[in-house]
């Protein structure tokens, strides 16, 4: 399934609607470049239609787990996995199941773990556990686990890269050139600094782990499409979260999957950028609302 320079399958630039397992079963081997994706949460709350089952934190795995081996087929030996997720609070505990996932993912699928990054999203509004009585402060963060099938992935910082902060740019420029070498600018951990000579410019700093965004575009585009359409979807993650796998874990004309693809976000992002979509989602509704989506961004072009 090479994207370049021959014809479209029927996986490239596409949205099926269907059990992720069962459409997933047809694709060959080796052929998809990144899978970026936020499947249902654990006894989520959120409404996805009856066409979807809620599933225990407990059953988890076993339902996912046949999922993630058609994952691992699937990608190209440079590919990877980035699996936004969520846990939960069970009784009085946060259950851990989603950290077995993890485990399990590398131990019985095959995947290695390349990052552990943190969604922070700052506009989490307090909930029913955090207001003192349960004894923890809100939760407003969620996970991205990045995997790589292989010992070689495709990465690119260049894309992500974030401004300089003032006092680096001050070094960059040269401008602190007298607080000399390394033996002078240690700090309280290991690290030391020289500081005796302007530091390369590579465009930015690298962005480091957290991705912070706020998840409350309440007016947007994809709001406006939703009430014309009828169809709403209950859990749509922000572009700029897809937007830093997407460009960082894959090159333009390479293929992005997203098994649980919702509203279409993924395809979204990939198809902006140059990059070929999969979409799969079990419920046409959010086919539909995906496909209208993804169609009004190649209007624009
Ligand atoms: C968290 S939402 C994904 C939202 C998406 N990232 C977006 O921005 O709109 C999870 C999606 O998985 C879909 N889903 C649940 N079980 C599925 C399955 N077995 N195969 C495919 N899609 C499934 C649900 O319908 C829901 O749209």
């Amino acid at each position: 399934m090479e994207a370049k320079n021959s014809k479209k399958t029927e996986y490239q630039d596409a949205y099926i609607c269907g059990d992720c397992l069962d459409v997933l079963r047809g694709v060959p081997n080796d052929s998809i470049d990144l899978i970026m994706t936020s499947p249902p949460y654990a006894d989520q709350i959120k409404d996805y239609g009856d066409v979807v089952k809620k599933i225990k934190p407990d059953d988890y795995i076993d339902w996912f787990l046949p999922r993630a081996q058609e994952f691992f087929r699937i990608l190209k030996p440079n590919g990877s996995f980035v699996l936004n997720i969520n846990d939960k609070l069970d009784g009085r505990y946060q259950n851990i199941f989603v950290f077995k996932l993890v485990v399990v993912l590398c131990d019985e699928v095959g995947f290695h773990l390349v990052r552990d990054y943190i969604w922070h999203n700052p506009a989490t509004p307090p909930n029913v556990f955090s207001r003192g009585t349960m004894g923890r402060t809100k939760k407003s963060h969620e996970y991205c686990f990045w995997f790589s099938k292989s010992e070689q992935w495709t990465f690119n910082m260049d894309p992500i890269r974030k401004p300089y902060s003032k006092s680096m740019m001050d070094i960059i420029d040269g401008k602190v050139v007298e607080r000399g070498g390394r033996e002078k600018n240690s700090r309280p951990s290991r690290h030391n600094f020289d500081l005796s000579h302007p530091w390369d410019n590579k465009g930015g700093a690298d962005p480091g782990s957290v991705i912070s965004v706020s998840n409350t575009a309440s007016n947007g585009f994809v709001q406006k499409l939703c009430k014309e359409m009828g169809i709403k979807h209950p859990a749509r993650y922000p572009e700029k979260l897809a937007e830093f796998f997407i460009l960082s874990g894959s090159n333009p004309g390479d293929i992005v999957l997203d098994p649980f693809a919702g509203s279409g976000t993924t395809g979204v992002v990939a198809h902006k950028h140059g990059r070929q979509y999969f979409c799969i989602d079990v419920n046409p509704d959010y086919q539909k609302l995906g496909q209208a989506w993804i169609a009004s961004i190649s209007e624009e072009e």
